[in-house]
């Protein structure tokens, strides 16, 4: 059998030799999917006939994509590093880009004597970066190695409160990262680090000197009273989610060196070509989308994991969430009409602390939930110990994925594994900032597809907006001892803030 798009007899994905379905380094083990030829052959007729390859052309040159907000979604130019031309309404988007480039190189080189670096922001404007700094962590290359890298996001205080105890007031630089410049979160999170700096007695010049604004409301930015060379713009068409590859990614460049964040652009970059140009029984992101689209359809699937193999990626999961449950978790598609599958919900964590929560469930609980195991082949430590820690590591997630497969048959029902239970395996050689790029881009990629698969417009997240606006009024409420008005809200909610007021 052979389909419209090339898959001869021979083909199946789920058979490929280890290896060969490879790009930017990564390597994708679809065996135990248990996805037989003929299935393979409906799936690839399916994005034949929601035209994939065409839509694929259509996000990464600039189509809008993002149909309620009709804007592109363009965070592949920001990987772009040979600056070849990105139109966008008869302009090309690449000089502006290289120039925020630049400047951060400019920034890296004189960031000389900071002790603490605090990047405030929420959502998008938190996981990437986040996950990035972590993963790094134990690279050798770390070029302000005395400098401490903090994350604020919650608008809980105790966060901020316990980098602030611990943080040099006089040699700290904070990074106001959000594209709106208006989420509630991050603003209240900077107006307590201004007061903060106040309470130090630094001076009004020494407070400016040591705030940048990242964002794509440079107005708001300026409002706020941040200088104008210390705010680094990003733009409209790059979605929250989507943007560590732009100055979101600051602390990146700041704390390894402009290089390694090139390098992470870079490992995106080629994942985007490998995107681009790759047929689609051969392509990374869409065999994933297409793997996760047949599990859920067979076994009606609510959920899948995600268990990385490697401490360093503890944060991948969360960063993850959002990138799919934010993209795709709809109720509506892209013409306005209801649907009834969209995104699973997805979790995980690190393995091998994962295999003693959940697994338990991954094994014998009655719904069959994909997994898909990351594992890096390069230990990551210079413990004298490191390769025997790492072959056992290795060896957990080997066994996992095979346990899940084959299953175990008992005469005791309480011993039993059904088997079955499909997974995939992403190998990087080594988790350096080149591979880490490539990993996040091959998501990115896979939430797009997964997204014209369910046909939803992946690039918008009404669904985030109400309960920000409800909380504003009892925020009021809460504000002072003064009596509030029980009307304006339903009883349940009036009687929670009259509960709290007492
Ligand atoms: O959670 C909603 C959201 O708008 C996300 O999409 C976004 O990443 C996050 O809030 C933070 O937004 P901003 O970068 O504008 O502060």
């Amino acid at each position: 059998m052979s389909t419209q798009s090339g898959l001869g007899d021979h083909l199946n994905p789920c058979n490929a030799v280890f290896g060969s379905l490879r790009a930017a380094g990564l390597t994708l083990d679809l065996a135990y999917q248990g996805i037989d030829q003929k299935e393979w052959g409906r799936l690839f007729a399916k994005a034949d006939q929601i035209g994939l390859q065409e839509q694929i052309k259509d996000l990464l040159t600039g189509g809008l994509v993002n149909t309620s907000e009709h804007r592109p979604a363009l965070h592949t130019a920001l990987r772009n590093l040979d600056k070849s031309p990105v139109p966008h309404l008869g302009q090309d988007v690449m000089p502006a880009i290289a120039d925020v480039w630049q400047r951060i190189d400019g920034l890296c080189n004189k960031w000389v004597g900071v002790t603490d670096l605090i990047h405030i922001g929420i959502g998008g404007s938190d996981f990437g970066p986040r996950l990035a700094v972590r993963a790094l962590a134990h690279s050798t290359n770390k070029t302000n190695r005395s400098m401490r890298v903090h994350f604020a996001a919650n608008i809980d205080s105790a966060e901020l409160s316990h980098i602030l105890e611990r943080a040099q007031a006089n040699s700290t630089k904070v990074l106001i990262v959000s594209k709106s410049f208006s989420t509630a979160e991050t603003m209240l999170n900077a107006k307590t680090i201004i007061n903060w700096f106040k309470a130090k007695n630094l001076t009004s010049s020494q407070i400016q000197n040591s705030l940048f604004a990242i964002t794509s409301n440079t107005k708001a930015a300026e409002s706020f009273g941040i200088q104008k060379e210390n705010i680094f713009p990003f733009w409209d068409w790059v979605g929250g989610r989507f943007s560590v590859w732009s100055a979101v990614g600051l602390p990146i460049a700041l704390q390894y060196g402009f290089d390694t964040f090139k390098q992470l652009l870079s490992g995106a970059n080629a994942m985007d070509q490998h995107f681009a140009s790759a047929a689609i029984h051969q392509n990374l992101p869409c065999l994933l989308a297409l793997a996760l689209f047949y599990q859920q359809h067979k076994h009606h699937s609510k959920a899948y994991a995600v268990v990385p193999y490697a401490h360093a990626l503890e944060l991948f999961p969360f960063w993850l969430q959002q990138l799919d449950m934010e993209s795709n978790g709809k109720s509506v598609d892209r013409q306005g009409n209801f649907v009834k599958v969209s995104s699973p919900t997805v979790f995980g964590s690190a393995g091998t602390n994962a295999q003693h929560s959940y697994f338990q469930l991954l094994h014998q609980g009655p719904e069959v939930i994909p997994v898909d195991f990351i594992a890096v082949k390069a230990a990551m430590s210079t413990l004298p110990e490191a390769q025997e820690h790492h072959n056992a590591l290795l060896a957990n997630c080997l066994a996992q994925a095979q346990a899940l497969a084959h299953g175990k048959e008992s005469k005791d029902s309480n011993l039993s594994y059904a088997g079955k239970r499909p997974s995939n395996l992403i190998m990087l050689p080594k988790l350096d900032a080149y591979h880490l790029g490539a990993l996040l881009a091959l998501y990115e990629h896979r939430t797009f597809c997964l997204g014209a698969l369910w046909n939803l417009n992946s690039f918008d997240q009404p669904g985030v907006e109400l309960g920000k606006v409800l909380a504003r009024p009892i925020q009021d409420a809460l504000k002072n001892d003064a009596p509030f008005n029980s009307d304006a809200f339903d009883g349940v909610t009036a009687s929670r803030i009259d509960f709290l007021k007492k």
